[in-house]
C-alpha cells in the first residue's frame, strides 16, 4: 500500500514572517493527521525558518529547486548539501523552471542524480503542455520526460514523481481524473520497464494542476495516483488542510 502525499509548492510566495504564520495556522491540523503524510515547499528564504517551526513534527520540509553542483561559483544558486541541511525533500524539474530558467532533461537528470547522491527525496516533476495534449503526444513525451530524468540512475530509491498538465498549472482548468489516472498507470508501466515490478508499485506517482478541496478526491481515487503537488491552494491554510483531511 503506498501511503498518500500532498505536497504544497508554494513557488515565489510569503515572505520568511508571512511563511511562519501560515506554518503556524498549518501545524496542528497537520500534525494530527497521520494516514496522510504532507510536505510543504515554501521559498529559499524560509526553509530556516520553517524546519525550526517543522522541528519533531511530522510534516516533511521541501525546496523548490537546487543546483547539482555541492559548491563554487554559481551566483544565485543553491546546493544539494544546503537544502540537505534543512530539507527531506527536493522539487526537480517543475515546468515553471523548465520554460521560464531554461532547464533541460540533462541539467534535470544532473540535479536528480544529486538529489539521491545526498540523500534528498526528488520530487520529479514532468508534464505536457497543451498542443501536445491535444495532439494525442502526451503518452509518448511523458515516457520521454521520465526516461530522461532517470537515465543513468540504477536505482529509484525514494523518488517521487509529480505528473504535472502544463496547461493545468494555476488555470483553474485541471484534468479529468480518468485521464491524469490513465497517465499515471503509463508512468508506473514506464517506471516498471526501467526499474522493475517492485520498484513501479512502491513509486508514488503524484497528480498536479488545479488541485483544490473540492476536487482533490477525484484524483487519489484513481488506482495510480497518490497524492498531489498543490500550488495555489497550498497558500491558504484552510485549503491546504482540507485537501490533507479529503485523503485521510
Ligand atoms: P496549481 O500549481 O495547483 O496552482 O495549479 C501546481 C504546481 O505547479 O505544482
Amino acid at each position: 500500500m503506498r501511503k498518500t502525499l500532498i505536497a504544497g509548492n508554494w513557488k515565489m510566495n510569503k515572505t520568511a514572517e508571512e511563511a511562519s504564520s501560515l506554518i503556524d495556522e498549518m501545524l496542528g491540523e497537520l500534525s494530527s493527521i497521520d494516514s496522510v503524510d504532507s510536505i510543504i515547499c515554501p521559498p529559499f528564504t524560509s526553509l530556516d525558518t520553517a524546519h525550526k517551526l517543522l522541528k519533531g513534527i511530522n510534516v516533511g520540509l521541501g525546496a523548490q529547486n537546487m543546483h547539482f553542483e555541492e559548491s563554487g561559483a554559481f551566483t544565485g544558486e543553491i546546493s544539494p548539501l544546503m537544502v540537505k541541511e534543512l530539507c527531506s525533500h527536493v522539487i526537480i524539474g517543475h515546468s515553471e523552471r523548465r520554460q521560464y530558467f531554461c532547464e533541460t532533461d540533462d541539467i534535470i537528470n544532473k540535479k536528480v542524480k544529486a538529489a539521491f547522491a545526498y540523500g534528498i527525496k526528488p520530487i520529479v516533476c514532468v508534464g505536457e503542455n497543451l498542443e501536445q495534449n491535444e495532439a494525442g503526444e502526451t503518452k509518448a513525451f511523458i515516457e520521454k520526460q521520465i526516461r530522461l530524468a532517470f537515465d543513468g540512475i540504477s536505482d529509484l530509491g525514494d523518488a517521487i514523481v509529480a505528473y504535472e498538465p502544463i496547461w493545468a498549472i494555476g488555470t483553474g482548468k485541471a484534468a479529468s481524473a480518468e485521464d491524469a489516472g490513465f497517465t499515471a498507470k503509463h508512468i508506473r508501466s514506464v517506471i516498471n520497464d526501467l526499474y522493475g515490478a517492485e520498484a513501479a508499485s512502491n513509486l508514488r506517482i503524484l497528480y498536479g494542476g488545479s488541485v483544490k478541496p473540492s476536487n482533490i478526491k477525484e484524483f487519489i481515487l484513481q488506482e495510480d495516483i497518490d497524492g498531489a503537488l498543490v500550488g495555489g491552494a497550498s497558500l491558504q491554510a484552510d485549503s491546504f488542510i482540507n485537501i490533507v483531511k479529503a485523503c485521510a
